[in-house]
């Protein structure tokens, strides 16, 4: 009962067109994102998905499968450029990186700028991506 009326004085009904719903939606929108304690973003992208859409063109995640990039089982921990057999810019490998969560943020932000010369040239400037990306990959350990 008090629903309906609710309804009525916003000048709802239950014959409302998708239109209206949608309006209604969005004016409760900004509403959700204070009682939600998590950005609902970060939550939404889905790291294994976005790494098949960006990365793995150049990147497998089994090890010893190299591509035009090295694989990037295990990459946490691991020094830059030291993948047996992988093809890596003189740049990478005299880099003296070691990857963790922190590094490939700078790196992916701008690969160039972190490892000046060096051949991966793909950046992620959006930080919720990279986050994304760098937890799928913590979860990729090296077998
Ligand atoms: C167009 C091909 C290509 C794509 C797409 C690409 N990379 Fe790369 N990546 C490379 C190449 C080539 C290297 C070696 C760079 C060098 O030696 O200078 C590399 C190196 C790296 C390294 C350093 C690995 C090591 O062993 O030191 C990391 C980490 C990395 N890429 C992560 C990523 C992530 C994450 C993505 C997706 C957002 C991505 N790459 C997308 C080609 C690519």
């Amino acid at each position: 009962m008090i629903s309906i009326s609710i309804c009525k004085t916003f000048g709802l009904s239950h014959n409302q067109d998708k239109g209206q719903r949608r309006a209604l939606l969005a004016s409760l929108l900004p509403l959700s994102g204070l009682l939600c304690p998590f950005p609902a973003a970060a939550q939404e992208i889905d790291g294994a998905r976005l790494f098949q859409q960006r990365c793995a063109s150049c990147h497998s995640i089994e090890a010893g499968q190299n591509k035009a990039g090295p694989h990037l089982s295990g990459v946490i921990g691991r020094p830059a450029g030291s993948v047996e057999g992988a093809t890596y810019s003189e740049a990478m490998r005299s880099s003296g990186l070691t990857w963790d969560s922190q590094s490939l943020d700078t790196f992916l932000t701008a690969p160039g700028r972190m490892v000046r010369g060096t051949r991966m040239t793909v950046a992620l400037p959006n930080a919720t991506q990279r986050a994304a990306i760098i937890q799928y990959l913590e979860g990729q350990s090296a077998d």
